[in-house]
């Protein structure tokens, strides 16, 4: 879906779908570099960050291994709940593998901060952390984040694997969504 198809709905379109894709194959290019010579097992929060891993993987020249988790933080509404609870766990031991969490945005960090010290517990040989978007309120987050795309405002966007209400996640752009849709 283009912002064309719906343009009533947003308010301000931030990246096109090539300016996501440029900057997914520059941090892909990163990627490849840093795990020269060792397995990689990307690990992507579902569902937001299908895009992303689907564009970073595909940018690779080498082999990687992709597995899934699913956690809720937002349920349907656009403001953190704080609340994170794990609806689909990884089928992979992580144990001594190289991981890399695949996600969409960072907003808060709660979600990832959570994600990072459940993950760590099972003894992974590396952990880092790679998201396509980062709003400002990313910043005062605790963990590091290795791997950044490209900058939001504080607003409440939607596209690019970015739902409200589970609706815009095939829009292939980033925009805002216009307040009328959800107030
Ligand atoms: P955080 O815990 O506040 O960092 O929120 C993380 C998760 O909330 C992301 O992985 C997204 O799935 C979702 N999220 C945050 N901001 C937005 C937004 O603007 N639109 C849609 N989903 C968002
Ligand atoms: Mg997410």
């Amino acid at each position: 879906m283009d912002a064309s198809d719906i343009e009533k709905d947003l308010s301000k379109i931030h990246y096109t779908e090539d300016q996501i894709l440029a900057k997914l194959r520059e941090l892909a290019g990163r990627i490849e570099r840093d795990y020269e010579g060792k397995d990689l097992l990307m690990v992507g929060v579902l569902r937001g960050a299908v895009m992303v891993m689907a564009d970073l993987a595909r940018s690779f020249g080498r082999h990687v291994e992709m597995d899934w988790m699913a956690i809720s933080s937002y349920g349907s509404g656009t403001k953190s709940s704080g609340v994170v609870r794990i609806q689909k766990d990884l089928d992979t031991d992580i144990t001594n593998r190289h991981v890399l969490i695949v996600e969409d945005i960072i907003d808060t960090g709660l979600t990832l901060s959570w994600l990072v010290s459940n993950l760590e517990s099972r003894k992974p040989a590396s952990l880092e952390l790679c998201t396509a978007f980062v709003k400002p309120d990313a910043a005062k987050m605790a963990v590091p984040v290795k791997y950044v795309g490209l900058e939001l405002p504080d607003e409440f966007v939607v596209g690019y694997g970015l739902d409200y209400a589970e609706k815009y996640r095939n829009l292939r752009c980033v925009a805002t969504l216009a307040p009328h849709v959800y107030s």
